[in-house]
């Protein structure tokens, strides 16, 4: 078992949702705490909910200079949660290159800064954990949304990347990907926080009803936040890799390994 107290947590997109419980959960461990998010307004409430007990900064995570300076500021990170997500649907044709590119450069882009710029120090100490936030949808391909499937399978194949480099040069530092599916959070007002330099385009019926279905399927999501956050904080514990945190999607990653192996077109993972 890993001990956490003591130690500092890092949490990117810490100003609301799992970032924000990630962080409420690790201040109830004894963590201390280095927490960012794009979003300052959101930062702050966290840090009182946190009786300003944290390091905070506002960050992009897209870029790399941001992430870099922030890192610089925290003395001896120990967890690191590459967490901040943005999630704009649409069919893979329909999206925008403007579309494309945010979604990349903050569910990707933002992880690989992260992982960048905090593992070399946990190298270093030959102790600490990785905790990148993908989803269900890094494991199977909902339809509707391709650009966010596309971020969340980059960042499971990362992770596994990530802990494969390490074990191959006898790092004691662990990793995680968190892959939950629905949880009430502020992913589906996303749009909230995306960069006036790449503006969202004209959206089709069908994108805009997926978007309603999502906004339902997301606030209906029967774990919570603090639900997965205690997830992350077990696991961590536990030096576990894969946090499935919604049993029942298990049957649909298992029906997509199998048409892999049968070499079948992939069933709708969402009629299953
Ligand atoms: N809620 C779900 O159903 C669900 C399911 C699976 C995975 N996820 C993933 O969980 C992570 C957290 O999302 P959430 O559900 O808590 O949503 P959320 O919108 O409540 O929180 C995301 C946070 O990321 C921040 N953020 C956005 N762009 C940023 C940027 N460029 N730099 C720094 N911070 C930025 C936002 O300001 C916000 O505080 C995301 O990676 C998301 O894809 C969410």
């Amino acid at each position: 078992m890993k001990a956490l107290a003591g130690r500092t947590a890092v949490v990117t997109g810490a100003g609301s949702g799992l970032g924000r419980a990630m962080a409420l959960a690790f201040a109830r461990e004894g963590m201390q705490l280095a927490l960012c998010d794009v979003d300052e307004r959101g930062l702050a409430q966290t840090l009182a909910l946190v009786n300003g007990k944290a390091l905070s900064m506002r960050v992009d995570v897209s870029k790399a200079d941001e992430v870099e300076a922030f890192g610089a500021r925290v003395e001896e990170p120990w967890l690191v949660c590459n967490n901040a997500g943005v999630s704009p649907l649409g069919a893979v044709w329909e999206n925008s290159v403007a579309d494309w590119q945010w979604i990349l450069n903050v569910n990707l882009w933002g992880v690989i800064h992260g992982v960048r710029t905090f593992t070399p120090r946990l190298i270093e100490r030959n102790s600490g954990h990785i905790v990148n936030t993908a989803s269900v949808a890094g494991l199977i391909s909902p339809p509707g949304m391709g650009a966010y499937n596309v971020t969340k399978h980059a960042v499971v194949a990362l992770s596994e990347s990530l802990h494969q480099d390490l074990r191959e040069r006898g790092s004691a530092v662990g990793v995680s990907v968190l892959c939950p599916a629905y949880v009430p959070t502020g992913i589906s007002s996303s749009e909230r926080n995306r960069p006036a330099e790449l503006p969202a385009g004209a959206k089709s019926p069908a994108t805009q009803a997926k978007e309603a279905m999502m906004r339902k399927a997301v606030s209906s999501g029967k774990l919570s936040a603090d639900d997965v956050a205690s997830a992350v904080v077990a696991a961590v514990k536990e030096d576990r890799f894969y946090i499935l945190t919604h049993r029942r999607i298990k049957g649909a990653i298992q029906a997509r390994m199998e048409d892999i192996l049968q070499e079948r077109p992939p069933r709708n993972p969402l009629a299953l």
